[in-house]
């Protein structure tokens, strides 16, 4: 019989102080998007991942069986494959219990989430369907941009396919999460790590909300004009790193960190960790918006429970007030995308 091996490196890697000793489980991820700025780097800190053993490299691009030899190299445990171009998708999904989407372009200064939705909606509708197809089960956390209308074209393709689980496609939030901490631990004196913040909402602009008033610590801002202040440049961090990259791209090391521990976390729960908890933008019925972020308990079938995210002071409730009609929209782009 196998040893029983606590995780304590993942749990570790995670910051996490809890610790599972339940054995661990052998793991297939694919990275589909994996030769570009975020992929490589995601990537890198996948093969890192102990309870990872394939990880799979899927891109167009000519350099990814290069990416994933050179990554073999790593005297990690993780079996690392690539696969270049559309025929050799369906070897890279086979088997995978989790597929990460950061297959697209990413934005230039000027441009907003939306205007990348032409090139990248088809090229998520074809992931997805080739997950459908070859790998039902597996957990898809869609990083692609704009992620508020993504995740509903890859529902939209399960359906059709037959095969949907609202509970195993998530979209990619977590960036949100570790720059507001980010920032509250520059403000507060503290290690960001210790800092936990929800973010509610989506994944751009006015859709982007902070909970500042549930920040543990509390954020040490006295006035509301500083709270204003935070809450924008989280809501527009992305944009921060677009112009400061200036033609260059976006964030891809920040969103390979953010990527890596929200599969790391995904992994944990399909382990049978318990209390694994993310922000994630999943199908919802806490709003009027049919897909929503918030805190979400991960298990072994993806989302094992909403948490839902408590009580808003009367600022944040104008944020949401924001935040809806636009994630109805974004939603509906997708969605009337998917049934074309
Ligand atoms: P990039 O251009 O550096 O890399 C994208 C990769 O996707 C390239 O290697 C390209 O060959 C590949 N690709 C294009 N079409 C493909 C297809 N049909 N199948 C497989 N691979 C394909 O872009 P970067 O910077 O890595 O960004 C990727 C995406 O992530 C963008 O849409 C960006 O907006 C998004 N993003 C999302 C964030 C989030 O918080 N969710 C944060 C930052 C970026």
């Amino acid at each position: 019989s196998r040893a029983i091996k606590p995780v304590t490196s993942v749990a570790a890697q995670n910051g996490l102080k809890k610790f599972s000793t339940t054995s661990q489980k052998n793991f297939k991820v694919v990275v589909a998007g994996a030769a570009g700025g975020i992929g490589q780097p995601l990537a890198l800190l996948l093969k890192q991942n102990k309870l990872v053993t394939k990880l799979a490299l899927y891109d167009i691009a000519p350099v990814t069986p290069g990416v994933a030899v050179d990554l073999s190299h790593m005297d990690t445990p993780a079996k690392v494959t690539g696969h270049q171009g559309p025929d050799q998708l369906a070897d890279a999904i086979k088997g995978a219990d989790v597929v990460v989407i950061p297959a697209g372009v990413p934005r230039k200064p000027g441009m907003t989430r939306d205007d990348l939705f032409n090139t990248n909606a088809s090229i998520v509708r074809d992931l997805a369907a080739c997950v459908a197809k070859n790998s039902p089960k597996a957990i898809v956390a869609i990083i692609t941009n704009p992620v508020n209308s993504m995740v509903p074209i890859a529902s939209e393709v399960m359906k059709k396919a037959g095969v949907y689980d609202a509970n195993r496609i998530l979209g990619v939030t977590t960036l949100d999460v570790v720059r507001a901490a980010a920032f509250i631990g520059e403000i507060n004196g503290v290690d960001p790590q210790t800092v936990s913040i929800p973010v509610i909402g989506g994944h751009s602009g006015v859709t982007i909300i902070p909970l500042l008033s549930q920040s543990k610590p509390a954020v040490k801002l006295s006035d509301q004009a500083k709270i204003d202040a935070l809450t924008q440049r989280i809501q527009e961090a992305g944009t921060e790193v677009v112009k400061a990259k200036a033609g260059g791209g976006s964030a891809t090391l920040s969103m390979a960190y953010a990527g890596a521990r929200l599969t790391g976390s995904v992994l944990r729960g399909l382990n049978g960790e318990s209390n694994v908890v993310e922000c994630a933008y999943i199908k919802s019925d806490l709003t009027e918006a049919t897909y929503f972020a918030n805190p979400v308990v991960l298990g072994k079938n993806g989302v094992e429970k909403n948490l839902g995210f408590g009580q808003l002071n009367d600022y944040e409730k104008k944020l949401l007030k924001a935040a809806i009609p636009e994630l109805q929209k974004n939603i509906k782009t997708g969605e009337d995308f998917a049934k074309k």
